[in-house]
């Protein structure tokens, strides 16, 4: 664990990643205490910029309220931790600067050990150059060292492989930190524990109980300003074969021997494993187009003309274990979608339980738990009760969590904020380990290619207007799977929303 006598140098500082993530997520921890005694947290980029410049930015997107007593005091004291440090990527002699100043700061430690936690906020092009040049120019030693990185890892099976092996020349395993932010996220980490801490719902998670599974993400924005980067990857590599996936292996996994992190991870490989590549006819793709004065994908500047690539897709796996078999679970993400006459969920996903035994009852509903992941975090699950009063019948309503009622009080963690502490804490579960990745692709890599036409003609992705729910295949492709609309006149209750 990193306590004492830590830097942690942020790569791409001048950014925007690091600006709006890892410096606020950096600052909450130190606010709280959490970082490690005396840290200082070094910068470094190609951009020139003084440390009055350096330090308006990265703390430019900390959220400021007016009822934060302290606030500014706190800003001050984490500015003193910040230091900034100019150089290119790829040259050792720029390294060898940036080293100079980490020695600076470390000439007053009283003990050996040295802490140094790499953070890459940089685009996939200069990873091995920053890895490599780290490893031979600004390694601790005597010390730990730790690297944490962010997707893409690669653009298919192959490209992830050789980038993976590419790092390991200069980083074990050990001291590899991948993010994938959404393990960050409370209502991700809580499945473990809703699982597996609950008799009531492990006992019926399976092919007996379950009809099928949906793990939603929706953005009610484009990709303005993101196209250059968006179009050459997709809505599938940026949120289905990561985001969504992690979802799905922990929703699924064989409970884990202890919660260390290989056990855990061995789980989720496993249950990957048993997912074979996803299959064109499971697929379904679509591009927004502008409506409501709201631009179309096409119309970004910095998305090349024609572009056929999808900013919306819901793919549907299949797991090949005496658990599973059958059960489908139905991954879809889009942007510039917005739903219904509520502000929907930006990502959720839900359970749906099968029929129960008719006879009794007739077109009754099904059961469905519901993880809201965000906004407003809470588990819900929707049942059948007596409508209170003379008459007997069933109506649809639920047993409620709103984390926003029950736990008023609690802060709930930003994703990057609960990484970076399980980074300093030398804790790799909720990072993703070498052979997670590689299955992961694995799955992915035929739609993945299909898709950017590899084989012949790419697929054409049907257009959806901006703000709406995507494509108007949607409903028939997720009924196509057995998902009942039973509950079409239940809304889980508005006034549940912070
Ligand atoms: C990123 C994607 O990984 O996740 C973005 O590249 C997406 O396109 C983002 O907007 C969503 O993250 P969050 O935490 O806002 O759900």
């Amino acid at each position: 664990e990193m306590k004492g006598n830590t830097i942690i140098v942020v790569f791409g500082a001048s950014g925007d990643l690091a600006k709006k993530k890892t410096f606020p997520a950096l600052f909450r921890l130190f606010r709280q205490g959490f970082l490690p005694n005396d840290v200082k947290i070094v910068g470094y980029a190609r951009t020139k910029m003084d440390k009055a410049e350096f330090h308006s930015r990265a703390t430019s997107y900390i959220k400021k309220s007016d009822d934060d007593a302290g606030l500014a005091e706190s800003i001050d004291k984490f500015k003193d931790t910040l230091t900034y440090v100019d150089g290119d990527y790829d040259t050792g002699a720029a390294f060898d600067v940036l080293n100079a100043h980490l020695l600076e700061i470390e000439a007053h430690y009283t003990s050996e050990d040295k802490n140094r936690l790499f953070y890459f906020a940089l685009p996939p092009n200069v990873f091995v150059t920053v890895a490599k040049n780290i490893k031979e120019h600004v390694y601790a030693s005597p010390g730990v060292n730790r690297i944490i990185v962010e997707k893409p890892f690669g653009k298919d099976l192959d490209s992830a492989r050789e980038l993976l092996s590419s790092l390991k020349q200069y980083w074990s395993e050990e001291e590899t930190y991948r993010i994938d932010h959404y393990l960050g996220k409370e209502m991700v980490k809580n499945i473990l524990v809703l699982r597996f801490a609950n008799v009531a719902f492990a006992s019926c998670w399976d092919k007996s109980h379950i009809s099928n599974v949906q793990i939603t993400f929706k953005e009610p924005f484009g990709t303005e300003g993101r196209g250059g980067y968006f179009d050459s990857f997709g809505i599938i590599r940026d949120v289905l074969q990561n985001h969504l996936l992690q979802v799905l292996s922990i929703l699924t996994m064989e409970r884990p021997v202890s919660f260390s992190a290989e056990d855990i991870r061995d789980e989720k490989v496993k249950v990957l494993r048993c997912i074979p590549p996803i299959a064109q006819e499971d697929t379904l793709l679509g591009q927004y187009v502008g409506a409501d004065g709201k631009p179309g994908y096409l119309d970004d500047d910095t998305v090349p003309r024609g572009s056929v690539c999808p900013t919306f897709a819901a793919t549907t796996l299949w797991i090949n274990n005496p658990r599973w078999e059958g059960v489908p679970f139905i991954l879809k993400a889009g942007k510039g979608i917005m739903n219904g006459r509520y502000f929907c969920p930006k990502s959720k996903y839900g359970i749906q339980f099968k029929d129960v035994t008719q006879g009794i009852f007739q077109d009754i509903a099904r059961n469905e738990l519901v993880i809201r992941i965000q906004p407003s975090e809470a588990v819900y699950l929707k049942m059948n009760a007596k409508t209170p009063g003379l008459q007997t019948h069933a109506m649809v309503t639920e047993m409620d969590l709103t984390y926003n009622r029950r736990f008023a009080e609690a802060k709930i963690p930003e994703a990057y904020e609960a990484l970076i502490l399980d980074a300093l804490q030398g804790d790799h579960s909720n990072f993703v380990r070498h052979d997670e990745l590689d299955v992961a692709w694995k799955i992915f890599t035929p739609i993945l290619h299909w898709i950017d036409g590899k084989n012949g003609t790419p697929p054409h992705p049907s257009s959806y207007p901006y703000g709406l729910r995507g494509p108007q295949d949607l409903d028939k492709f997720i009924q196509k799977y057995g998902y009942h609309r039973t509950t079409a006149n239940y809304e889980w209750p508005v006034t549940n929303l912070a």
